[in-house]
């Protein structure tokens, strides 16, 4: 049964804990559905574990519609997020509600993910007033990285965590569906999602949230260059593939592959007529 918007909110109601990750391409989103994952996200982090850029700034509107169209066709029943790259919707509300609407009709999403709080609200309720569900995304926002000067963990003082408390009503008020929080010391994450009725989902976010999502190059030790303290390895798949890379060097270099059943056959004749 494909996950919506009705079915992820019923979960929080419901106290079943709301999985996400984030997925770029078919073959991955297949083997995530399958699985039984509720929702994919299709990060602009992308930037950086797909494209190998320093930061997600510089990830375009065709690259997240690339991804997110092959996102969708893997995904059966997983409910779809797309991320709306860095300046696809803080210059207007006009361009926030084309930019949505792009993502959904051309790259077939559920649902768009933007980041920021009060500043981005009217959008948030113009772009759930086309009928775009939109997930906010508050804490540490990747896409401000050089107004906070790094990636640095948010609401720590008693100004920031209320500044963030107000935001997340901000963001339910104006539309959103789910927000999810970034960075944010668990004991507030927990008063936050106690404090509004849509669900949270967390990353670096403790426990008491209504849910987790990890960027999955993370989670399988597939992306190596740094580690945040949220990141848990739930499996080695970096170790795997390196095997697996090697071996393949392996037997090319000495002739073991491809062998017999991994090729086609002729008849003798023919070949025969052919010398
Ligand atoms: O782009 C992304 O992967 C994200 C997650 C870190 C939530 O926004």
């Amino acid at each position: 049964m494909k996950n919506t918007v009705q079915t992820i909110r019923k979960q929080k109601e419901e106290g079943d804990k709301i999985t996400m990750l984030t997925a770029y391409d078919y073959s991955t989103a297949r083997l995530m559905d399958e699985a039984g994952i509720n929702m994919l996200l299709v990060g602009d982090s992308l930037g950086m574990v797909m494209l190998g850029y320093e930061d997600t700034l510089a990830v375009t509107m065709e690259d997240m519609l690339h991804h997110t169209a092959a996102v969708a066709r893997g995904a059966k029943e997983a409910l779809v997020v797309a991320d709306m790259p860095f300046m696809s919707y803080q210059t207007s509300v006009y361009d926030a509600v084309f930019n949505a609407g792009r993502l959904m009709k051309e790259g077939r999403c559920n649902a768009v993910k933007l980041e920021g709080g009060a500043s981005v609200c009217p959008q948030i309720k113009a772009i759930t007033e086309a009928s775009i569900p939109v997930v906010a995304h508050l804490g540490l926002t990747p896409q401000s990285v050089n107004a906070f000067g790094g990636f640095k963990v948010q609401g720590k003082s008693e100004e920031a965590a209320r500044r963030l408390l107000a935001e997340a009503r901000a963001a339910e008020e104006a539309g959103a569906f789910a927000v999810v929080l970034e960075c944010v010391p668990a004991r507030l994450s927990e008063l936050i999602t106690k404090t509004i009725a849509i669900p949270t989902i967390g990353i670096g976010a403790g426990a008491g949230c209504d849910g987790q999502v990890l960027v999955y190059q993370d989670m399988l030790a597939l992306f190596t260059d740094f580690k945040p303290k949220f990141v848990k390895h739930f499996a080695d798949a970096g170790s795997v593939m390196r095997a697996g890379f090697a071996e393949y060097i392996k037997e090319v270099k000495d002739g073991s592959f491809p062998a017999e059943e991994h090729s086609f056959k002729i008849d003798d004749e023919v070949i025969a007529r052919l010398y």
